[in-house]
């Protein structure tokens, strides 16, 4: 058996006992932190990704290294967040298996770097089907299957996109679409008792993940002149601000984003102009 990991975390460990999570994506990267933070409090999660061998190697990792006491608590399932029925299934299967769910974390997403003019319509479609669309129809089961009857608190993790997003068009438009569907989720939904936010991290956190998405180490370094805090970010503190929003210290807010970018979206952009043709 792999040995314990040392998870920590700033809130008090027993903060979701009995409390039952959704996180898409959760085996890597930022959602990885995210379960890992959930686990860590006391909550039971389940963790869904298109790519089943990686989700169960994930699940796997983690069952023996953060809760190798409870390995249980940690469930895992495939799902395309892009298919009305593998989301239908999610939901239906996570309250199979656990009962209820208190929260959902979308965090699925994906996205290549490519100037807006060389975007095909199938690259562009695949991108908005799976961060936006994707997104929707997660807010949109949950709630018709549970939370509308039993109130709950979703997170939908954005991007820094203040400016623009060069380079990402697709996933830029996608999530500003997200951050507004924030909004119209909270209104529409705060009667039944469940609370809507995003989260926006910079473009500058390392993960593990990430550098090997993209095959270099050294990928977020080139930013480190324009982040104000002068040090990349890491997951854990995309993921103790998920844990914030979702626990009731955050009762009050909904409809809002969060960014976790140390006043990055504030200073200048890393992106070049190109000189005209
Ligand atoms: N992560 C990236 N793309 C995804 C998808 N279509 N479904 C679930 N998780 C994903």
């Amino acid at each position: 058996m792999a040995a314990a990991v040392k998870v920590s975390s700033v809130f008090r460990k027993s903060l979701f006992k009995g409390k039952v999570a959704i996180v898409t994506g959760g085996g890597t990267g930022i959602g990885k932190a995210i379960t890992q933070e959930l686990l860590h409090l006391g909550c039971k999660v389940m963790i869904a990704s298109r790519n089943i061998e990686r989700i169960q190697k994930a699940a796997e990792e983690m069952r023996s290294t953060v809760v190798p006491n409870k390995p249980t608590n940690l469930a895992h399932m495939q799902c395309n967040i892009r298919k009305e029925d593998n989301v239908k299934d999610l939901i239906s299967s996570t309250l199979k298996q656990f009962g209820k769910i208190d929260y959902v974390v979308n965090n699925g997403g994906g996205q290549f770097p490519s100037p807006a003019s060389n975007i095909s319509v199938k690259g562009w479609n695949a991108v908005i089907d799976t961060n936006l669309t994707g997104t929707f129809i997660v807010c949109r089961e949950v709630y018709n299957q549970w939370m509308e009857q039993n109130g709950g608190v979703i997170v939908n993790i954005i991007a820094d996109m203040w400016k623009g997003f060069p380079t990402m068009s697709h996933t830029g438009a996608a999530r500003a679409g997200v951050d507004n569907l924030t909004k119209t989720l909270a209104i529409e939904w705060a009667p039944d008792g469940v609370r809507v936010n995003s989260v926006a991290p910079g473009s500058f956190i390392y993960s593990e993940t990430a550098a090997a998405n993209y095959g270099d180490s050294k990928i977020f370094h080139h930013m480190l002149d324009v982040v104000p805090v002068k040090r990349l970010g890491t997951p854990e503190e995309v993921s103790s601000c998920v844990c914030y929003l979702l626990s009731p210290a955050a009762s009050l807010i909904s409809g809002e984003t969060v960014k976790v970018d140390g006043a990055a979206s504030l200073h200048n952009t890393k992106y070049e102009i190109r000189v005209s043709k």
